[in-house]
């Protein structure tokens, strides 16, 4: 690399995540590099070094679609991005883009003859774990942990300096390298449909709304404009753009993109509720011993951070700001189909997974992801916290104008759902 591309890149990094914000996860109690994680590619890894799973090595993808398999992420869930943002730049483009699968609980990067699959995945422990795992063929394959070299971008400032995921709306040149003039948009279910997914692939119909997709730009007038390239908008077919036979789908589906812009700001705010969490108690620990006052003694600082952090995650899982549609979407595969048959359903039918994608991404907004290991097992005192939230808002009992777009039928649904669905949810939830 010479100098003035080094000086670009960096320029680059900065532009999509700010500077790298000081961050106290190395320190006591979360001790990040050090700790061990404990998430679904550990538990893979075990089954792997058990001999209960093996993986299976193709020339064209190495072992892309086996550990798809192995962590129980859809292959229809497949999107693709062709801004040269993420770790293996070099591989990427317009006619190489890289593509990024998931599900509940787990990402996986893949590039054409990419040197590793880039995994990230919640982690309860530790917020978000990141692991590569080498694409030439290995007697034992084995995922490495990775922490400073992923940190490097994923524990952006816009997080507060938790590891977490990023997306991000770039004005790719023509060989997918994002200019700098214009800026980048966070892209998740708040952003304007029209700031969407610049360096990204999008696939489906979605009429009159438009996203700044499938283009590049020549030079500062294309973007100044801001004009829509003819082509980008409703495209089902990604052959003009390049060879898609080369992936395992030729789709980058429009609502697997909705829910992946969702679903990542989320897990970035339960991760950030469970470190905040961790710290503040062990600040509190430190403090009584240092001031001899009995353990457990509560701070307001302390509560006020717990509390803080739980009030983000809150908004995010009912969808707080969410864009309104304006025209209806549809995607090019199954995504949507599959995600919403899996429930979990209450007696009338009725799910968190269900879509609306005319008015809104879900008819229920409220996130299924509070269905998942890395939601339940939240530090206490911020799981409590934000139970006792959600139950103030679907009950009326909070009127907090962040939560103004949710209808007393939209409360009275969720609320109904919830208890019919989630095992777990304390006592007072019950009470009629
Ligand atoms: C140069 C910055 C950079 C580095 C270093 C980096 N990433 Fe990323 N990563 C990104 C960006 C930006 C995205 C968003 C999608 C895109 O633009 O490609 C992303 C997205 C991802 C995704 C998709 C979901 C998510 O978490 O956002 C995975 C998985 C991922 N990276 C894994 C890794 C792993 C593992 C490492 C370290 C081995 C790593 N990345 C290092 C920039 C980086």
């Amino acid at each position: 690399m010479t100098t003035s591309r080094l000086v670009l890149a960096a320029a680059a990094a900065t532009l999509l995540v700010g500077p790298a914000a000081a961050t106290d996860i190395n320190q006591p109690p979360i001790n990040y590099e050090t700790a061990t994680p404990d998430d679904a590619v550990t538990r893979l890894q075990k089954d792997i070094a058990a001999g209960r799973v093996k993986l299976a090595h193709t020339d064209d993808h190495g072992y892309l679609r086996s550990v798809l398999k192995g962590l129980a992420v859809p292959e229809s869930s497949q999107v693709l991005v062709f801004s040269r943002t993420s770790l293996q730049r070099s591989r990427i483009g317009p006619r190489t883009p890289r593509a990024v699968y998931f599900n509940d609980d787990v990402y996986v990067g893949f590039c054409l003859r990419g040197d590793v699959l880039e995994v990230s995945v919640a982690d309860p422990q530790l917020g978000t774990s990141f692991y590569t795992l080498d694409q030439e063929p290995a007697e034992r394959p084995r995922f490495e942990r990775n922490t400073e070299r992923c940190l490097i971008c994923h524990a952006s400032s816009a997080n507060r300096g938790v590891p977490g995921h990023l997306l991000r709306s770039v004005h790719p040149d023509r060989t997918g390298e994002p200019m700098l003039g214009p800026g980048s948009h966070r892209t998740d279910d708040t952003s304007p449909f029209a700031q969407r997914w610049g360096g990204w692939y999008v696939t489906g119909r979605h009429g009159a709304l438009e996203h700044l997709g499938n283009r590049t730009y020549r030079g500062r007038q294309d973007y100044d404009e801001e004009r829509v390239e003819p082509g980008s908008q409703n495209v089902t077919d990604l052959r003009p753009f390049f060879t898609t036979g080369l992936y395992p789908t030729a789709h980058s589906d429009v609502v697997a993109l909705m829910v992946l812009g969702h679903q990542a700001a989320v897990h970035n705010r339960i991760a950030r509720a469970t470190l905040e969490t961790r710290a503040a108690l062990h600040y509190q620990d430190e403090l009584n011993r240092a001031l001899k006052e009995p353990p457990g003694t509560r701070y307001d600082s302390v509560k006020g951070r717990i509390a803080s952090a739980g009030d983000d995650l809150v908004k995010a899982l009912f969808f707080s700001g969410e864009a309104k549609l304006t025209d209806r979407v549809e995607g090019t595969t199954t995504f949507a189909r599959d995600f919403a048959a899996r429930g979990p359903f209450d007696a009338e039918g009725r799910s968190l997974r269900e879509f609306d994608l005319r008015t809104r991404l879900f008819r229920y907004p409220c996130s299924y992801l509070v269905y998942t290991e890395s939601f339940d097992r939240m530090p206490d005192a911020v799981r409590d916290h934000v139970l006792r939230k959600m139950y103030d808002v679907l009950t009326g009992a909070n009127t907090d104008r962040a939560f103004a777009h949710l209808t007393s039928a939209d409360r009275a649904a969720i609320l109904d759902i919830l208890r019919a669905t989630k095992p777990n949810l304390p006592a007072y939830w019950r009470d009629r």
